[in-house]
Parts: structure tokens; C-alpha cells; sequence
């Protein structure tokens, strides 16, 4: 079998055309522009990329953008205090705290401080919990964005055995509770799964977000699956999935490249989440 790629790059930009598309009526009726502030802390590489790319993609779809760079030192009192600053600031929307963040930080107490309505992200306990609890909220931007690539090429979900490879809070286990929600069967396997390919043989659809370079190998792919790799991992200058695509080509039907696979879709979905939060905010 000769698999196909999923173009993701096509179908975020499509998705942002639609987000500017709205935003430009929302002009034309004298309404505001939706308002996105992120909050990077330190210096990481990788998170400085991720910044860059949504503060562009925020410009380009008509929103108001702000970027707060504080230094990796900063006193979490301090960063709590920027949080409230922009929960209080009508023209924000959505509130971003790119992750990961300097270790003497604590994670938990900096996402529950963002208004749940304005966490864009998904990441607050009560939008976490309304995946969960089959209620409605935000729906984190990287398993929203699996969903969307799966629907746009109309794989079917229900019924399916759907492997999720990963349990972050930021892609597996949302990732796993969204395909249940649509009546997949799920699996999820992490790092201490016993025998990970006996699992990973058995999938239908197979989603994948560990961070380790071509942890998936040909072998390890029911023939004719549909294959999304969420995994963005740079060696020498040059970014590789957690799947080896090009090996696994000759066995999936479908299969996410990276680049321009599932990363792309966490920008076009972030924009989403912003507008809808916008539109709820009146
Ligand atoms: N770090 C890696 N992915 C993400 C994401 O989607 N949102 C945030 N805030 N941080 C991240």
C-alpha cells in the first residue's frame, strides 16, 4: 500500500483564512478585534520558535497581539501579577503561558490563575475537566487540531481502536479523551508500556506525541492505519516526527509529515479558540 500525506499546512491555512475572514466582519461591524496576549518565560529555544510563529499568525488573522518576554529568574509572584493584569484587560481574550516553564516555577498554580474563560490553551482544571466530563469548554489547540485533520479527511472514529502514544496534558491525554468522546476504543500507552508494539500493531488510527526521534518504526503499524505524529523533534538543525514517515509510508493509508502535519493545525486552532472566546466576550 502506497500511503498518502495529510496536508496540515493546507488545511491550518484554510482554517485561518476563515478566523481572518470573520475577524474582518467583525471590523466591518464596527465590533473589536479578538485579543491574544502570550507569556514566555526565559530563553528556551524551541518555546522562542513557538512564540514567533503565533504571534505572526495572531497579526496575520487581524488580532490585537501582545507577547510578554519576562526573564527565566522572574519571582512567581511577579508572573502571577502579569496574569491578573490581562484577566482584568477587556481587550485580551485569550491568555497564553507557553510551557515548559523554569523548573522553580510552579506550573499548576500559573495555569489556574488564567480565567478559564480566556485559557486558550484548554490547560485550566475546569476546561480539562469539561473534556473530561463530556461537558463543553476549551478543548486544548493540538489534540482540537488531530480531531480536525481526521474529520477533513473524513476517517472514520467510531467503532476504530485508536492508540495514543503519550500521556502529556497537553496532547495525549486530551488526544485520548476527544477519540473517546467520538466512541473510539482507546489505548493509551506512555513511557512504561510493556511490549509498546504489541499496542501500537493494533491501531486503527495511531497518534503519536512522546518527543523521540522515529520511536515508530514500519513494524510497528497495522497495515492500512491512519497515523498522526504530533512529535516535533529538532536533530542537528533539522526537525524529524516521532514516526519514521518515510518507512512508514508503504503501510499507513494516511499519515501526518513532519513539518507541515499536526503543527501547524495548534496555531490555526489557537486562533480558533481566541475568536471563539472573543465571541463569547461580546
Ligand atoms: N508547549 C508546547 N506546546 C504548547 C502549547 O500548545 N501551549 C503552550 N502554552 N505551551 C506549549
Amino acid at each position: 500500500m502506497m500511503g498518502k500525506l495529510i496536508d496540515g499546512k493546507r488545511v491550518a491555512k484554510q482554517a485561518r483564512e476563515a478566523i481572518a475572514a470573520k475577524v474582518a466582519q467583525r471590523v466591518s461591524e464596527g465590533k473589536r478585534v479578538p485579543g491574544l496576549a502570550v507569556i514566555i518565560v526565559g530563553e528556551d529555544p524551541a518555546s522562542q520558535v513557538y512564540v514567533r510563529n503565533k504571534e505572526r499568525a495572531s497579526k496575520a488573522a487581524g488580532f490585537k497581539s501582545e507577547v510578554i518576554r519576562m526573564d527565566a529568574s522572574v519571582a512567581q509572584a511577579e508572573l502571577l501579577a502579569e496574569i491578573d493584569r490581562l484577566n482584568a484587560d477587556p481587550s485580551i481574550d485569550g491568555i497564553l503561558v507557553q510551557l515548559p516553564l523554569p523548573r522553580h516555577l510552579d506550573e499548576n498554580m500559573v495555569l489556574a490563575r488564567i480565567e478559564a474563560a480566556k485559557d486558550v490553551d484548554g490547560f485550566h482544571t475546569l476546561n480539562a475537566g469539561a473534556l473530561f466530563t463530556g461537558q463543553t469548554g476549551t478543548i486544548a489547540c493540538t489534540p482540537k487540531g488531530i480531531l480536525r485533520l481526521l474529520d477533513v479527511y473524513e476517517v472514520p472514529v467510531a467503532g476504530k481502536h485508536a492508540v495514543v502514544v503519550g500521556r502529556s496534558n497537553i496532547v495525549g491525554k486530551p488526544a485520548a479523551m476527544l477519540l473517546l468522546s467520538r466512541n473510539a476504543t482507546v489505548t493509551l500507552c506512555h513511557s512504561r508500556t510493556e511490549d509498546l508494539a504489541l499496542h501500537t500493531r493494533m491501531a486503527d488510527i495511531l497518534v503519536v506525541a512522546v518527543g523521540s526521534k522515529h520511536l515508530i518504526t514500519p513494524e510497528m503499524i497495522k497495515p492500512g492505519a491512519v497515523v498522526i505524529d504530533a512529535g516535533i523533534n529538532r536533530v542537528d538543525g533539522v526537525l524529524y516526527g516521532d514516526v519514521d514517515t518515510e518507512g512508514a509510508m508503504d503501510v499507513v493509508s494516511l499519515i501526518t509529515p513532519v513539518p507541515g502535519g499536526v503543527g501547524p493545525m495548534t496555531i490555526a486552532m489557537l486562533l480558533e479558540n481566541t475568536l471563539e472566546a472573543c465571541e463569547r466576550h461580546g
